[in-house]
């Protein structure tokens, strides 16, 4: 699986130089040519630097590595070679002072990218975590491996997207379609400002905990398609799972914790 950087700065070189150590073919391009030559040399294990349009029809799989607001410069001359790609959102939309995104609540940049470019199949993943952690080389902090949350809506396009993230030994989580890329965009400034503002620096990393679970199964699955097209999460069984051992009303249906009957003392009435 060849591997194309498009943006050969921080995040482009750190992320580059360990999918090429770890044995991924890597291209790397630039605006200018000199930094993504410069990235391939650091880089080494045969990576190589190359145009951007070269970097698209060679490549399995791109990963964008470049501010938001290049991304359209950038892909545009390549539009034709993009049907079919898998081209990872490695960026953030966020302000010149790192403190806000330009968009989002009802959009994300994910989305936006998908909406210009729509023959591509477009995952956010990677932007959550600082380019220093790429650069060190180290999915793990103080043992546990870091979180890389991804979200498409192309299944064959997650699954190679999981695969280079679970390579470099993260901890890949599927955070659902694309759509939920206005979840994991805010992600990276809560980083940053933990990082940055907070004086956590720039080793740290989330690590989703949970408890392993086999899905599907009768109380615990993930969402149907329905519910993901229209984002209703209420009524998933998930929703109304309660810690068991759980009350039963009628026999059959289980009560919400938050919305089981309570019985008034006083009267023997039943309250909500
Ligand atoms: N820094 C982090 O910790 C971090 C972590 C996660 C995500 N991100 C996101 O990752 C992206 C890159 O961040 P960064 O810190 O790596 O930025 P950076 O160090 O400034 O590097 C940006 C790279 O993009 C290249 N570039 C700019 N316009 C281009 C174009 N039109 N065509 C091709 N290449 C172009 C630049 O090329 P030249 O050098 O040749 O000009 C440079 O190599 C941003 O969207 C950022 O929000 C950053």
């Amino acid at each position: 699986m060849k591997i194309g950087m498009i943006g050969s700065g921080t995040v482009g070189r750190g992320l580059g130089a360990w999918f090429a150590k770890t044995g991924f073919p890597v291209l790397f391009t630039s605006r200018n040519p000199t930094h993504a030559t410069e990235a391939a040399q650091t880089a080494g294990y045969g990576a190589k630097s190359v145009t951007t349009t070269a970097l698209v029809q060679e490549s399995d799989i791109l990963l964008l590595t470049l501010p938001f607001g290049e991304i359209g410069a950038a892909l545009e001359p390549a539009r034709e070679h993009l049907p079919g790609k898998t081209v990872v959102d490695a960026t953030n939309p966020i302000t010149p002072d790192h403190r806000a995104l330009a968009i989002g609540h009802t959009l994300s940049g994910a989305e936006e990218i998908a909406r210009q470019f729509p023959a591509a199949d477009i995952v956010k993943a990677f932007n959550a975590v600082f380019a220093e952690v790429y650069a060190a080389q180290k999915a793990q902090i103080d043992g546990r491996s870091v979180t890389i949350f991804f979200a498409g809506d192309h299944p064959r396009a997650k699954t190679s997207v999981r695969e280079i993230i679970t390579k470099l030994g993260f901890d890949a989580v599927d955070a659902g379609p694309l759509a939920n890329s206005r979840y994991l965009e805010p992600l990276s400034l809560l980083n940053i400002h933990l990082g940055r503002a907070q004086g956590f620096g720039t080793q740290i990393g989330f690590s989703l905990l949970r408890t392993p679970r086999v899905f599907p199964s009768k109380r615990s699955r993930a969402a149907s398609p329905q519910e993901m097209a229209t984002n209703d999460f209420r009524n998933t069984p998930e929703a109304n799972a309660c810690a068991p051992p759980c009350p039963r009303s009628n026999g059959s249906q289980e009560e919400s914790a938050l919305h089981r009957p309570r019985t008034d003392p006083s009267s023997g009435a039943q309250t909500h």
